[in-house]
């Protein structure tokens, strides 16, 4: 999409791929145990280790705090450095810009792939698609790569693009205000205060954890955590676990814990549709094959993406019968106790909900180590789960892998337009946006994976790109036009998501019998994105001024441009 990284006015680091057969970049200062590791536990501790504390200690410095309690100004301010918030600030290089700063609450970047550190944790759509088109990794170890890996990844993109000394980690946004007559968003963070020209929020969809309001949960003695809060210092090893949920998290962890734990419950409040998984090894001749023909590599990216866009075509006409035969068979084949096949039958069309992939879910719940709960959770004690049906079962734990908060988002009750009302109050439970990116009444805010922008049959880094070439293109315009503000117009926004409401009527998603996280409060799917994705890629494909109400710049400063006043590099 962005053509010949090597053009890329960032200079870039010589050599350096994300595989596993180059040492770390924090190699040196590691140390962690290097003799082989005796268990799993032991494994994910280490893990955690790299992944997290030892990382962070050999990240650059972020910015010292403004100790005079300065606002800092800024171009640019990005909240959040996942495949979002990294994939913008690299365009923004790009272009040219390099007056912007990226806060990041944690001490890494990552996001999904930063947190969600359970053991088993994968992507679910082909590594080859799912990664940057501009930064192709020729190293992945297998077809559907596990978390370290993309995590990996994602350290080497900040590395090798040079976005790392423009991010603050530590950097929690606690709100953000548009001031209409300095046109800037005022950012706060505990650390320090930014004013910022432009503001965009790649906060995430699945990045804030959600944990069910369960009577008693707060007596509870033991052991409470969420999937992508993984506690890998607590021991699992003889443990009575009981886990809730049964998504695309759940599905990953429990064949894994489920030969440590001495018991594993798990309630199970909607079974999920499950198809084979066709993960397989990468070999080294392949991955050889890839160094030395990226075009091969790249082939195979578009194999794969066109492959899938197919996929789209059942959910949207909520024609998924192939799938259903599919889904059927395996759970069939897999299981062959027909009551516990009863249990672990959906009663919704496949693709309603996100549709699964496992070869080890269905043999995990068989073990007689674990037990399937199709009753309700009714209350929790102090040392014991209690289920609708007035059974009690002891448990030393309680796992969470009930999902997140994506259409009630934190963020959304931080970001204030010029009156004061939040992102959430606009939104009154139904988020909306043009292109899930802007958002009438929020003046140069622009939203990363925001309404509407979600799938259920590729990859989300396809969506992420394409609505990084609409934010630069927006503020190319805004600099070359000399804009001080851009709002999309209401009608705008109102006329696109009637049309995106319009398409989803009828598609799997609306009226697949289910009740999921792709729909808000108000039973609206203020989700995913009811197409192709090429389409989506189309329509955001160029800036189109003529959307947006635009207003001429009241100070001198231009976007993207030091003023040498009270500007101050997040680098420096
Ligand atoms: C376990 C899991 C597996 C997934 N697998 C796939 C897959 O296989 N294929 C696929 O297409 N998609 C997958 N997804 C979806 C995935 O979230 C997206 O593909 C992508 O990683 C999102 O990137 P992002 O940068 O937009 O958001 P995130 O990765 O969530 O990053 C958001 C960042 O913003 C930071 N942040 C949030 N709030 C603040 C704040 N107030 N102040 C400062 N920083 C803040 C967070 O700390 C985080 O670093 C998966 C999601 C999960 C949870
Ligand atoms: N690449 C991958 O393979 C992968 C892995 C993990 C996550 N993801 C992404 O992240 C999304 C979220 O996945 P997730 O598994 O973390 O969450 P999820 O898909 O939202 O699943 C949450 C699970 O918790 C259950 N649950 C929620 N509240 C409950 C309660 N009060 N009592 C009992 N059960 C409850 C849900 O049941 P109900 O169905 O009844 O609501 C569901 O089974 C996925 O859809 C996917 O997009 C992808």
């Amino acid at each position: 999409m962005w053509g010949d990284p090597a053009s890329f006015s960032s200079p870039m680091r010589a050599g350096g791929e994300p595989g596993e057969d180059l040492p770390p970049p924090w190699g040196a200062r590691l140390s962690a145990p290097t003799e082989p590791c005796a268990s799993f536990l032991r494994r994910q501790s280490l893990h955690r280790l790299m992944y997290h504390d030892t990382v962070l200690e050999t990240l650059p410095p972020a910015a010292a705090p403004d100790a005079a309690g300065r606002t800092r100004d800024v171009g640019v301010c990005i909240v959040g450095s996942g495949f979002s918030g990294l994939g913008m600030a690299i365009s923004l290089l790009r272009d040219g810009v390099d007056d912007f700063v990226v806060l990041e609450r944690a001490g890494d970047v990552g996001g999904t792939w930063r947190d969600n550190t359970y053991p088993g944790c994968a992507c679910d759509v082909p590594s080859h698609l799912y990664s940057f088109s501009f930064e192709p990794n020729p190293t992945w170890t297998r077809t559907f790569s596990p978390q370290p890996e993309i995590q990996r990844y994602l350290r080497h993109c900040a590395e090798k693009y040079r976005v790392l000394p423009h991010i603050r980690f530590h950097s929690e946004v606690r709100s953000a205000r548009w001031d209409g007559a300095a046109q800037r968003w005022m950012v706060e963070t505990p650390g320090a205060r930014f004013s910022a020209r432009v503001l965009i929020a790649a906060t995430g969809a699945l990045s804030d954890p959600s944990i069910p309001d369960i009577p008693g949960l707060q007596s509870f003695q033991g052991k409470v955590f969420h999937s992508a809060r993984w506690d890998h210092d607590y021991d699992l090893r003889g443990k009575r676990v009981a886990v809730v949920g049964t998504g695309a998290s759940a599905i990953q962890f429990v064949p894994r814990i489920q030969p440590l734990v001495a018991q594993l419950t798990l309630f199970q409040r909607t079974p999920a549709w499950i198809m084979p998984h066709p993960d397989r090894a990468l070999t080294a001749w392949e991955r050889r094959v890839y160094r030395t023909l990226p075009a091969l590599q790249l082939a195979m990216r578009a194999g794969i993406y066109w492959g899938r866009e197919t996929f789209v075509i059942g959910f949207l006409r909520n024609r998924m019968t192939l799938a259903t035969r599919i889904a059927r068979r395996h759970l069939r084949a897999q299981v062959p106790d027909p009551e516990l096949r009863r249990k672990l039958r959906p009663d919704y069309t496949v693709g309603c909900k996100r549709i699964l992939i496992s070869d080890d879910f269905y043999p995990a719940l068989q073990r007689p180590n674990v037990e399937v709960v199709t009753d309700g959770i009714r209350e929790v004690r102090p040392n014991a789960i209690v289920s609708s049906d007035g059974a009690e079962r002891e448990v030393d734990a309680i796992i969470f892998g009930t999902g997140f908060q994506v259409t009630d988002m934190p963020v959304a009750s931080r970001i204030r337009r010029g009156d004061g009302a939040t992102l959430a109050e606009t939104w009154q439970g139904s988020p909306q946006a043009y292109m899930g990116t802007a958002v009438s009444g929020f003046p140069n805010f622009f939203l990363m994976l925001g309404p509407n922008t979600g799938l259920g049959h590729t990859s989300q880094v396809f969506m992420i790109e394409s609505q990084i070439t609409y934010v630069s293109g927006a503020l190319r315009h805004m600099r070359s036009a000399g804009l001080g503000e851009i709002e999309v117009r209401p009608q705008v926004q109102a006329a696109y998501n009637a049309e995106v409401q319009q398409r989803l009527q009828g598609t799997v998603w609306n009226s697949g019998g289910c009740r999921s996280w792709y729909l808000d409060r108000n039973g609206r799917n203020s989700t995913l994105w009811p197409g192709f994705t090429w389409a989506f890629r189309q329509r955001t494909r160029h800036f189109r001024a003529g959307d947006y109400l635009l207003r001429p710049r009241r100070s001198t400063d231009l976007l993207g441009q030091r003023t040498g006043t009270s500007a101050a590099s997040p680098a420096s």
